[in-house]
């Protein structure tokens, strides 16, 4: 069966969150790389910890908490001014160069896009309108309608549910290879948009396919 939807992880996968590091640096000199590091790593762990507690509360507060949480850690004074300027830079966050001409080739042949993302709507609203993405998506998927963030089945669940297209006829995109292995686990086909040259997780579940920008993506779906 050919693949039918193609539904993407938000951000690190369409949204470059490691941008982040630039204006930290600027904030922190000397310290925005592991800022922005350790910022990702906290803010995905608060996530696994909260759906395993049952204790859900929206990504952006999750978010925020995280940073909080990485200045505190590395000994950095997080001033409301500069918390303010960062989360600004989170909810404006640029999209990978290559994207946009993707997705309006995929989008031309027919398929279904969405987004499947941990982020609450009205973070996703906004960095979507912001990339000037609004257009592409038949829908953006929010796991806020079911308080449990990835790999929750329950959150890849909303992606048969609201295209009426069954997982393994749908390609799940993601830079993050965990999210590619909950995917895979879930029934999804999975594409793992490698960017950083990252190792696979060792979870026993190999991608579909794999590259390193959403043009090697095109190529897959031809
Ligand atoms: C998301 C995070 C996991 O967009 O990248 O869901």
């Amino acid at each position: 069966m050919p693949i039918q939807a193609i539904i993407f992880d938000a951000y690190g996968t369409l949204f470059d969150v490691y941008s982040i590091g630039a204006l930290a640096e600027r904030l922190f000199p000397g310290k925005g790389a592991a800022v922005a590091e350790l910022w990702r790593d906290k803010q995905i762990e608060y996530t696994r910890l909260r759906t395993l507690s049952n204790t859900y509360k929206p990504f952006w507060e999750v978010t925020q908490d995280a940073l909080v949480f990485t200045c505190r850690k590395l000994g950095l004074e997080l001033t409301l001014d500069a918390q303010t300027q960062i989360m600004g830079q989170y909810a404006r966050l640029q999209a990978f160069p290559e994207n946009l001409a993707v997705l309006q080739a995929l989008r031309a042949k027919g398929l279904k896009l969405a987004i499947l993302s941990n982020g609450n709507p009205e973070m996703l609203d906004a960095v979507v309108q912001a990339a000037g993405m609004g257009h592409l998506f038949t829908q953006v998927l929010s796991v806020h309608s079911v308080k449990k963030f990835k790999t929750a089945p329950e959150a890849y669940q909303l992606g048969p549910d609201t295209l009426g297209v069954p997982a393994k006829d749908s390609l799940f995109v993601s830079s993050n290879c965990w999210d590619v292995c909950g995917a895979a686990w879930f029934g999804y086909r999975t594409f793992w948009v490698n960017r950083s040259n990252a190792p696979l997780e060792e979870l026993g579940i190999q991608p579909n396919a794999q590259g390193q920008t959403l043009d090697a993506l095109a190529q897959f779906v031809t």
